[in-house]
Order: structure tokens, then sequence, then C-alpha cells
């Protein structure tokens, strides 16, 4: 059975990769990732904000709006404990290049297109096979335009692709108005992949201290829905490889993935639960479902439930929205009524 696939021009020999997390920020834990049978391991993020303190600059500081870095210092304080400089990133990145024989796809976690371009050559340098860009950016100010948003995407894909010497992937918001639009401007920009979605942490009140509680929850199998319909829908109508983030808890969660068009599947939630060895088990669950399906490569399963290749279309669209809706049975309707 041939599990492989390709994936931001790189070889995998299966689609489960490890993303983003803090599994990743040691070298142990790389390799514990890559003896657990992931295909490839995405970094924890180096923030743009560590790169600007290094750099002590002010003025860009400023520039970039007090909100939107305020915002995410809070995030990158949250998990501030596996979090490392610059220097120390890229040494890591360098010697996890060496040390495993899987893809290191080094990530940078940005808000705006500018400081961080002559590092990314570094990092592309490093021994990376790849960089992820996670423009993790939340536009709360009435001011900004959903055209200046998006320009602000496009511009860090741009300044990423100037600077790195190998493939760059973007893990984007579901939040565009147009997404399969711009999943078409980020391929035209360059993007050698799309990780559909970035996982917005969304903060909580406490009731009894009367503020906000933000916490970081894992996330559950029901989340993948949103990515899923997008790679179903973006399957065969672009040409840039997807990679799906977001809900996976088992091998059902790949499969549908992988189903819908992604070229790769991420986990992290259930990493986090289960401990990297997990990587197999969601890997031999996919083959086993696929010798009982009769699959013979991934290739074949890949975008099998896509919209284009669905004998029902409309079942993605609005159609199915309004055929669902009349479908729901009220139990409050008396009968004849
Ligand atoms: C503790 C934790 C740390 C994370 N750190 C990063 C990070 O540094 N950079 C990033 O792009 N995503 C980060 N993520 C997001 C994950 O890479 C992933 O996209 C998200 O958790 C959704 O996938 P899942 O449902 O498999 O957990 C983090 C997630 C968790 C739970």
């Amino acid at each position: 059975m041939n599990l492989s696939t390709r994936y931001m021009g790189l070889d995998l020999q299966h689609p489960v990769v490890a993303s983003a997390s803090p599994l990743s920020s040691s070298l142990d834990g790389i390799k514990r990732l890559e003896d657990g049978g992931a295909a490839a391991v995405v970094m924890f993020s180096l923030f743009e904000e560590q790169l600007q303190q290094e750099m002590a600059s002010v003025e860009h500081l400023t520039a970039v709006g007090a909100e939107s870095f305020a915002e995410s210092l809070s995030y990158f304080s949250a998990i501030d404990d596996y979090h490392v400089g610059p220097d120390r990133y890229l040494d890591l990145v360098c010697r996890a290049a060496e040390a495993v024989d899987i893809p290191v796809i080094a990530s940078l976690n940005c808000v705006t297109p500018e400081g961080w371009s002559d590092y990314a050559h570094l990092l592309s340098e490093s021994g990376a096979s790849g960089i992820e860009l996670n423009v993790y950016y939340l536009p709360a100010d009435p001011d900004m335009s959903g055209e200046a948003v998006e320009q602000r995407y496009l511009d860090a894909l741009t300044a990423a692709k100037a600077a790195s010497v190998v493939p760059v992937g973007l893990k984007i918001s579901p939040y565009f108005s147009a997404v399969a639009h711009m999943a078409r401007r980020f391929e035209a920009a360059g993007a050698d992949g799309l990780v559909l979605f970035n996982r917005f942490y969304q903060p909580d009140f406490d009731l009894d201290e009367l503020a906000v509680a933000p916490d970081l929850q894992l996330s559950e199998a029901e989340e993948i829905r949103l990515p899923l319909r997008w790679i179903a829908m973006l399957h065969g109508r672009i040409g840039v490889p997807l990679a799906a983030t977001t809900g996976v808890q088992g091998p059902p969660e790949v499969i549908k993935y992988l189903l819908a068009g992604a070229d790769a599947v991420m986990t992290t939630s259930a990493l986090l639960r289960h401990g990297p060895a997990y990587c197999r088990s969601l890997v031999e669950g996919l083959a086993e479902w696929m010798d009982r399906r009769g699959y013979d490569s991934v290739a074949e399963m890949k975008g099998a439930l896509s919209q284009q290749r669905v004998a029902d279309p409309t079942a993605f669209a609005r159609a199915n929205y309004i055929r669902m809706l009349e479908g729901w049975k009220n139990p409050y309707l008396l009968s004849g009524t």
C-alpha cells in the first residue's frame, strides 16, 4: 500500500504531520515525533515580537498598532515557557534538520510584513525543508478594511517568498469574506502550501472573578467541519497543496480530510493528549481503513469526496443548507398545525 504524499514540494512517507506545538520545542521532542511516526514536523513558532524585541525597534511597534501587538503578546506570554530567542531557534532548526530524516518545517508567526525577512532568509538556509508562515492577526481596528487585511497576508507571503530559498506555506484564517478567491491569490503570490485553518483561541469570561479568562482548550473532533468543507471545495480548483489542521483526534478525521482533498493532515491536540507515538496509531488506522475499502494508495483516495468529485456537489453549498433546515423536525410543533 502506498501512503506517500507530496506537500510543499516535499515527499512525505504518509500524510500525518505534527503541527506547530510545544512538542517540537527541543531536539529530543523533535526526535520523539520522528520516532512516533510523524511524516514531518512543523516547529513551534518563532514570533515576530521576539525578533522585534531583539531589535528593540520602538518605531516599528508603534506602526504595528498597540492593540494587535498586545493581543499577540498575551498569546505569546501564555505559552512563553516553551519559547526561545531567535538565535536559539535558528540553532535548534539546524540541529533538528541534521538529527532527523523527516522534513523539519520552521514556523514564523507574524502580524506585519516587515522586520523579519532577514531572519526568514537565515531560517531558510538553516537546513529547514520549508517555512510555515502564520499570520495570526485579529483585525479589531474599525478603520481597517477587509482589503487591507487581505493585503497584509499577501505582503507577508511575498516578503517570505522573496527571502526564503525553501518552500513557504501559509497558515491562513477562515475569516476571509472570499476564502476561495484568497486561496487563488495566495497561489498567485507563490504559496507552496496552504494550511487550513489557524485555530484562533477564544477567551472566556470568569463569572466569579468578573474577568476575561484566556485558557487554551485542546480541539475536539467536531471542529474538523470548517476546514473539511473548505478543503473539499478548494480541492481541484487551485493548484496549491493543502494541509488540514484542527480537530484530528483519531484515524476517522485523517481519513475524512484526505477524502476532502488534503495533501497533508496535521495534528497537535491529539499528540498532546496521547503522546508523539500516537502519530503511528493514526497512520495504522488510516492504512487499515484503506485496506478494508480497497484503496491502494493515498493518491487514489485524495479528494474522492471533494466538491468536484462527489455525486451531489450541492451537499457543500446553500441548497443543502436550505434542505437541512427544512428537514429539521420541530419537536414542539403539534401535528396538524
Ligand atoms: C499548546 C499549543 C501550542 C501551539 N503553538 C503553536 C505555534 O507556536 N504556532 C502555530 O502556528 N500554531 C500553534 N498551535 C496551533 C497548532 O499548530 C494547531 O494548528 C491547532 O492546535 C489545531 O490543531 P489540533 O486540532 O490538531 O490541535 C499550538 C497549539 C497548541 C494547543
